[in-house]
């Protein structure tokens, strides 16, 4: 794996393709110890889910249900801190047990902001959240993340779903942004 340059910023490699299977499996049967009778509905929180996602579905040997939402809070490398929701959810979720979906939780503000939105407005049965990845360092919340895949240091990371203004999503592997760059403009 070489580095790679995203719009102005040099990424180097972090964790490989194969490495990532592995953390996204153990994840998967995780959440099966938990709902291995029940019939959980996972609720993708687009766009940086689509690669986690779609693996922790072929890892998952359970049945279960999908569903999808947007919302938006990044602009670049950092966050806003505002959560704009920016498609709907696309399935009823009432009484049902549902497992939120995030590629990564860096300030938590997401996932909190998600959690208030399920609990007030879609009446599902029970809440739990799957990230992933974790930033400790930032994250600040008392709300339990459920399912971490793994914590990483707080330096922005990009591929296998995860952008960099927009690019970067298709890589198989995850880059992180280079030594010392954070906070170059
Ligand atoms: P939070 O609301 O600060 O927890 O941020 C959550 C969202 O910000 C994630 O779903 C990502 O879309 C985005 N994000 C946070 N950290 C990174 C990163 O290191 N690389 C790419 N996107 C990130």
């Amino acid at each position: 794996m070489n580095s790679i340059k995203v719009h102005d910023k040099t990424f180097v490699p972090y964790l490989k393709d194969e490495e990532l299977q592995e953390v996204v499996k153990k994840v998967a049967l995780d959440i099966y110890e938990d709902y291995k009778d029940e019939v959980p509905v996972f609720v993708g929180v687009l766009n940086g889910v689509i690669m986690f996602f779609a693996d922790l579905l072929r890892h998952y040997p359970g049945e279960c249900e999908l569903a999808f939402l947007q919302v938006s809070s990044y602009s670049g490398t950092e966050s806003t801190g505002i959560v704009y929701k920016k498609m709907d959810l696309t399935k009823e979720v009432k009484d049902r047990h549902i497992i939120l979906v995030e590629d990564i939780v860096d300030t938590g503000n997401t996932i909190e902001s998600l959690f208030e939105y399920f609990k007030n407005t879609q009446r599902p049965k029970s809440v739990k959240v799957a990230s992933l990845l974790l930033k400790p360092e930032v994250y600040k919340k008392d709300f339990k993340i459920d399912y971490v895949g793994k914590e990483i240091p707080n330096k922005f990371v990009l591929g296998y779903g995860l952008d960099y203004d927009e690019l970067g999503r298709n890589l198989r592997d995850l880059y992180q942004l280079e030594e010392g760059k954070i906070n170059e403009k």
